[in-house]
């Protein structure tokens, strides 16, 4: 019998009614917090579009990494600016590229916290493309080695977890087999499996320096108003050996998120990209929004539509607001 048998607002009536129903909870042990290295010494320079984000030389990210691990946070992904940049990603698998060197002295700095690399070229390259180009197109075949190579030097350089972000076919196969060779039998792949052509990168290709000089990334990156085939991509992906996927964007993809977490069992990331924290930033700078509030509203329904685990630039003030 419903109402007045059922009153839903009984259990809305004071905060700690709500806190004991609640369904989903945040927790930094859950979270990634993403990084930009850069080269020099004392360089703290923040990214524009992303206020509050920096470009960090090593010595500031290993401070950087202190906190994040002090405040519980499950790890860093890490991405590299390199000195230079080629046609072929020279840096991205240097043993003494950006990242590598970055990976080495944190690990040297900070025991526990988990090191994530992103595997990915367009940072590196002139060009601003995830791949080798020939004949104005992105090569698929010939990139999965370099990122192969990429994926071990990290690896090697200290790096717990690897996270290939190109959208190469083959790809995870490529990398795992790559490590399996080495011995690094036991270094989890997260892929970015359902990586969709967004818009909302725009402020992480100012913070990375990875715009395409050319063309854009949509032969490689998914088509936004695709869902089914976002599940195609993400069984390819755990058939090929990824330990976790990951879609992404998180919060205009709720329900790519939904429909993974329905349809398959590995551990389930979603990444709040640069375009959503810079979206929060601006309006809560404009005094439209209240800032705090939409941050963990917006971080909440990524974890509610079913990510275990939620990679974003407010890992570590949602650490210190939990
Ligand atoms: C590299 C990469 C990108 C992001 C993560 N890895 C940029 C892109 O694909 O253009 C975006 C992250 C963000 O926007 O916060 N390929």
């Amino acid at each position: 019998m419903p109402f007045p048998t059922h009153r839903m607002r009984r259990l809305r009536r004071s905060e700690r009614l709500r806190n004991l129903v609640r369904e989903t909870r945040l927790s930094p042990e859950s979270m990634i917090y993403p990084i930009f290295v850069c080269p020099g010494d004392k360089v703290r320079n923040e990214v524009g579009s992303m206020p509050g984000q920096y470009n960090l030389s090593i010595d500031n990210a290993v401070q950087v990494a202190r906190e994040v691990e002090q405040a519980g946070i499950a790890g860093i992904l890490l991405f590299g600016i390199p000195e230079e940049k080629d046609d072929l990603a020279s840096d991205a698998y240097d043993e003494n590229g950006i990242v590598q060197k970055a990976l080495r002295a944190i690990r040297e700095n900070v025991r526990d916290l988990l090191l994530i690399t992103d595997v990915c070229l367009c940072e590196y390259t002139v060009h601003g493309h995830c791949g080798v180009i020939k004949h104005n197109d992105v090569q698929n075949d010939p990139t999965l080695k370099l990122l192969a190579d990429t994926a071990v030097s990290h690896v090697r350089a200290g790096a717990d977890m690897v996270a290939p972000s190109d959208m190469m076919d083959g790809r995870v196969a490529a990398i795992r087999r790559a490590l399996d060779s080495e011995g690094f039998l036991n270094a989890p792949l997260m892929s970015y499996a359902a990586k969709y052509a967004s818009g909302f990168y725009g402020p992480f290709r100012e913070a990375a320096g990875s715009t395409p000089k050319f063309g854009d990334r949509r032969s490689y990156q998914m088509d936004p108003p695709n869902a089914r085939e976002a599940l195609r991509e993400i069984a390819l992906d755990i058939e090929e050996g990824a330990d976790i996927i990951m879609v992404k964007p998180a919060l205009a993809y709720l329900d790519i998120i939904a429909r993974a977490r329905d349809q398959f069992d590995v551990p389930l990331a979603a990444y709040q990209v640069s375009g959503e924290y810079a979206m929060i930033e601006a309006a809560a700078r404009a005094g439209w929004i209240e800032r705090e509030r939409m941050i963990l509203e917006a971080t909440t329904a990524i974890k509610r539509a079913g990510a275990d685990i939620l990679i974003t630039y407010y890992a570590l003030e949602l650490a210190k607001i939990l």
